[in-house]
This record gives structure tokens, sequence and C-alpha cells, in this order.
């Protein structure tokens, strides 16, 4: 199935509708495709990965259909088989046609295929390469999900194409993510099954990414977004390490987003000056209602100031009586916080995150 994305950029891979395993391991209920992708710029053209080799003749055939008889270049930007398998015979099928990578991925590439060191152009992290009036330029994605991962920025049109990162193991017929909550559900599934023990190195190339103008990302597996934010989002969500945090100003908050908010609180802290020895009113009301809601929340702690004395912690914990909930110490300080306070405080939001790592929240 060949389809253009934009002026003289085509999807040129192939759907695999019956894959129910990856790797002899991964389940994929909803079969895979291997996208490969071909730019013709005014002088040189390129074809951007290869597909698995059980998919050879689909993507000789796309090539010869578009009426391709010459390969400039062949980026590969991942070694691993199901993007770069039916390499060799595309070689074959187009024996002008060098095979542009890293050093890193050509190195596998000759360990895994047997191909030859004089097919190879290797390039550096950031290089370009013109094909008259489109530039490729190659982004080093190290460890998504392979130490050799690059991917290649199209400028003119403001793809990135990431290979494995941000990808879903999805056959569809659609060119473009159409259904954003089940294409979701595929690339977290993938993300959960492939990519989540490199969290840290998505963080990086999360940050490295940014400064791309970034309008389209046409990944080596599933459908492609035109929403770019839509999965880099999500993906800043599923590795990043940090907690969601809601804060609510108690005087005249609005109940029920206090109660919306509480649905999926782990902890919740509350606030309070001490105020006529106790809470301040307005927190033992918010504490009142938590108490009340009963959410399915975890953890507590109060944080807060007093000037000369006060029951403010013990007046709050005891409105709680109804929540099973781990009481973490609580933080209270007194007149103006100094260093050694918000150092405590600090403490605190790390106590909160063990907790969450814990229960298996993060
Ligand atoms: Fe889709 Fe890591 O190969």
């Amino acid at each position: 199935m060949v389809n253009e994305i934009k002026p003289n950029v085509y999807s040129v891979g192939a759907v695999d509708w019956d894959r129910r395993l990856f790797d002899e391991l991964i389940p994929l209920p909803d079969g895979t495709s291997y996208n490969s992708y071909l730019i013709k710029g005014s002088v040189k053209t390129a074809l951007l990965d290869a597909v698995d080799p059980t998919k050879t003749d689909i993507l000789l055939d796309n090539l010869a259909s578009l009426g391709i008889k010459r390969l400039d270049y062949l980026v590969s930007h991942h070694a691993e088989q199901d993007h770069s398998g039916a390499i060799p015979d595309v070689l074959q099928a187009y024996p002008d046609a060098k095979v542009v990578t890293n050093t890193k991925c050509k190195t596998m590439l000759m360990e895994l295929l047997h191909i030859a060191e004089d097919n190879f152009i290797t390039i550096e992290d950031g290089q370009t390469i013109s094909l008259g009036d489109k530039i490729l330029q190659f982004v080093f994605i190290p460890w998504v999900h392979w130490p050799e991962t690059l991917g290649t920025y199209l400028k003119e049109d403001k793809i990135f194409f990431p290979c494995d990162f941000f990808g879903s193991h999805l056959a569809t017929s659609s060119l473009f993510v159409e259904d954003e909550p089940f294409v979701y559900e595929c690339a977290k599934r993938y993300y959960a099954e492939i990519m989540m023990p490199f969290r840290a190195a998505i963080k990086n190339n999360l940050k490295k990414i940014e400064s791309l103008k970034i309008e389209m990302i046409a990944p080596s597996h599933g459908p492609v977004y035109q929403r770019p934010e839509f999965i880099i989002d999500a993906y800043k969500d599923w590795a990043g390490e940090g907690i969601k945090v809601r804060q609510f100003n108690l005087t005249g908050v609005d109940i029920g987003e206090l109660a919306i908010a509480l649905v999926d609180a782990a902890t919740v802290v509350i606030g309070s000056p001490t105020f006529l020895v106790g809470a301040h009113p307005s927190a033992a009301y918010a504490a009142m209602l938590t108490n009340a809601l009963r959410p399915k929340t975890r953890f507590v702690s109060i944080i807060g100031s007093f000037s000369w004395t006060g029951k403010m912690v013990e007046q709050l914990t005891g409105l709680l009586g109804n929540m099973k909930v781990e009481v973490i110490e609580p933080v209270v300080f007194k007149g103006l916080p100094e260093d050694k306070d918000f150092v405590a405080l600090d403490n605190l939001a790390d106590k909160i995150t063990a907790k969450h790592k814990e229960i298996g929240l993060i």
C-alpha cells in the first residue's frame, strides 16, 4: 500500500495483519506494520528503513509502483530485523543505493546481515544529507530501544521519522491516526512492552527533540501522527517519574473540583496555618469533606505553621478518622520558614515519591 504523506514523501512499507507474536514472546493482538518511507528530492531519492524480511516483496512492489528506478540512499535507523531484514534484497534491486547510518548500526548490520562495508556511508549526530530540495538531518536517539537507534528529521516538511520511538503495534489501513483513544492504548502497550526499561534514555531523547519544529511524526510501526503533541505528551507522562500535583486554595474552593481531584489522589497534603489554637476552618472543612468522601487515597500529610502553640496537626488528623491511610510525618514550622523548613518540605516530597514507588504507582 503506497500513500503520500506529504508531497514527494511516501509511505511504502507493509502492514502485517496476521502477526500475533513479536520475538516469539510479545503478543500483538492488533497485528503491526513495518513502515518504510520514500523521500523524492529534486536531485536524489532516499528510502528510510526497509521492512521485515517476510514482507520484502511488498516493499519492492510499492517502490516499483511509484516508478522508482534508482535509490541513492537507504537510511537505516535501527538494525533490528523488522526494519533491516529486507535491506540486502533492496540493495540487490537498487545496486546504486548506499546504506546511510551511524557506525554502531553499520557494525550491527554487517554482523547480522553480512552487508559488505563498501555499501555504507556513516553519518554523525546532527549531520545532514541533501536530496536537492529536501534535506535529511540525522538525530541520534540511542536506547529507544537499541543502542544504535537514530531518527531522521526532514526539515522542509517538518516531519520526524523516529523509527521505533513513538510507535504502536497496530495493523490498520489508515495512514494517519484517526482514533486517538484507540491508538493511545496501542502505543501505551507498545511503550510498556518495548520502551519502558529505557525511561532515562527516553527522557533524554524527548528533551533532545524539543529543539526540532515537528509537525508530523512518522514512526516505523503504526499510523502517522499529524498531531505530534498527542504522542509526545503521552511519552512524557509514561516516562516521567514525577507526581502530578493539583493545588487548591481551600478558601472558597469549588468542592466539586476538590472531590474530582480526590478520585485519583494517591496522597493528600493539607496545608493550614494555626488559627485560634487549631486548624484554619477552611482546612478543617476540607479534611472533613475528604474524610466523608473516603477516596482511595493511600497517604496523607500535613504542612503548616504556628506562632506560639497549637493543635493544628492533631485536629486535622483527628478529622480524617475514616481514611485508611498512612500518615507521612507532617512538616510544621514556627513563624517565617527557614532554610531547614524548606529542606523538610523537600524531604516530604521525596518521601511521597518513595511511597508512590513502593506501591507501584511510578
Ligand atoms: Fe521495530 Fe526494534 O524494531
